[in-house]
């Protein structure tokens, strides 16, 4: 892969956004400046041509059969789990489960881990600024077995509160579900401490890092953390795909979640023994184009610089947030002090949608609404909020554009 570095460390914008071919267009008559990438990230060229080239070349199902492009998918769908391995740092890459995407890694964990585990009266553990996806898996599960969601608060900032959360975790807790950062906030929670925190009173910890991995390097074995789970889409790779890591000892125990191809080692009427990891949980025809997409997207992620990608993002949310300050009734929603770039905001009493319309008109896009998280919002005490969110393919003319597009907001709104 060519270096997209001019500067050891820089990140060269102008080159990255020649690789995402979306980026040229325009929307209504506007050059098209897309703040939306916490909703879903672009995708560079090599991922479109991987994902294309898989179907030119190679498509056959994986695991299956003994002709040749059934062996080059099965190569290509296996090196794509070595590259996550690599990309996370797992230990093994039986460690690796490909799934839909971060909802479904909940859902398996919540589904197996969870429902072994967890009996009446029982406590997970998650934080008030989750995603339904880290919310509602764990409500189910509490339903079904009469097991108690508890829930760690947060300050104004959107800081959450480690020592609240800290006397949370007692001797009925199961789990700790949360997200590395907060979709909505941007948050950027101190992980590491909170698994240790977790662990010295023996409590195993989901992370849902949909938001982090696009930002952040981020290596499980560091963090300690009993799972991770994050979705290619957000990662500049195909939508439908995703990952789970889990812990081998974990995922070993762990029964099966759904049955069929691929997923057992034998079967009779009588009785069904499962395959080994990871494809006792990988049951029927794999999402194979998108797991060979996302391993492009991290072969690009890695070319760019996971280091360079957040220097960059971190210099542009520094430069976006002194900018939304200026603008007269801005309001920033979630002012943490660890952020990923993320900036969710109100302007006077003017209704997100209606903010996203008129942006949308100048070719902005940007996220309104409760961004998943409604209990978030109820804390905050608003309905909704508009959200920016910047990537790689970000630079300040976007920054710019939308400061111009608030002045037009206010203008058309005044
Ligand atoms: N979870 C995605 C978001 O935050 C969809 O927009």
């Amino acid at each position: 892969m060519r270096a997209l570095r001019e500067v050891p460390g820089r990140l060269d914008v102008e080159r990255v956004r020649k690789d995402f071919p979306i980026l040229r267009q325009e929307v209504h008559g506007n050059p098209l400046v897309y703040l939306d990438s916490a909703a879903t990230s672009q995708k560079p060229r090599a991922v479109i041509e991987a994902v294309s080239r898989y179907y030119e070349q190679d498509n056959a199902n994986v695991h299956r059969g003994v002709h040749l492009l059934s062996e080059r998918a099965t190569q290509a769908y296996e090196a794509a789990r070595e590259k996550v391995q690599r990309f996370v740092n797992a230990a093994h890459a039986h460690e690796i489960v490909f799934v839909r995407g971060t909802t479904e890694a909940i859902n398996l964990v919540a589904q197996t881990y969870g429902r072994t585990r967890v009996r009446s009266g029982d406590e997970i553990v998650i934080t008030v600024m989750e995603h339904h996806s880290n919310i509602v898996p764990w409500q189910m599960l509490c339903e079904e077995k009469g097991a108690v969601l508890r829930v760690a608060p947060m300050d104004d900032t959107g800081t959450l509160l480690v020592d609240e959360l800290e006397r949370l975790i007692g001797s009925r807790t199961r789990l700790l579900a949360l997200g590395h950062v907060s979709n909505a906030l941007g948050t950027i929670h101190p992980v590491r401490r909170i698994v240790e925190m977790a662990h010295r009173k023996n409590v195993p910890v989901l992370l849902d890092g949909a938001q982090a991995v696009p930002h952040l390097a981020v290596d499980v074995q560091a963090l300690g953390c009993d799972f991770y789970a994050f979705s290619g889409h957000k990662l500049f790779g195909p939508s439908g795909i995703g990952v789970l890591y889990g812990r081998s000892e974990l995922l070993e125990e762990m029964p099966p979640w759904q049955g069929g191809g691929d997923m057992i080692s034998s079967v009779t009427f009588e009785k069904t023994t499962y395959n080994k990891l990871p494809y006792k949980f990988e049951a029927g025809t794999p999402d194979i184009a998108g797991a060979i997409g996302l391993g492009a997207a991290i072969d690009y992620v890695r070319g760019v610089g996971v280091d360079a990608i957040a220097a960059h993002e971190h210099d542009l949310l520094t430069y976006a947030t002194e900018a939304l300050r200026e603008i007269s009734g801005l309001r920033l929603i979630g002012t943490a002090k660890e952020k990923a770039s993320v900036l969710s905001f109100l302007l006077g009493d003017v209704h997100p949608h209606d903010i996203g319309t008129v942006l949308d008109r100048e070719g902005i896009a940007i996220r309104t609404g409760h961004h998943c998280a409604q209990p978030l919002m109820r804390r905050l005490g608003v309905a909704a909020t508009a959200r920016a969110s910047l990537a790689l393919y970000n630079r300040r003319e976007d920054v710019d554009a939308l400061v111009a597009g608030l002045h037009k907001v206010r203008e058309v709104f005044a």
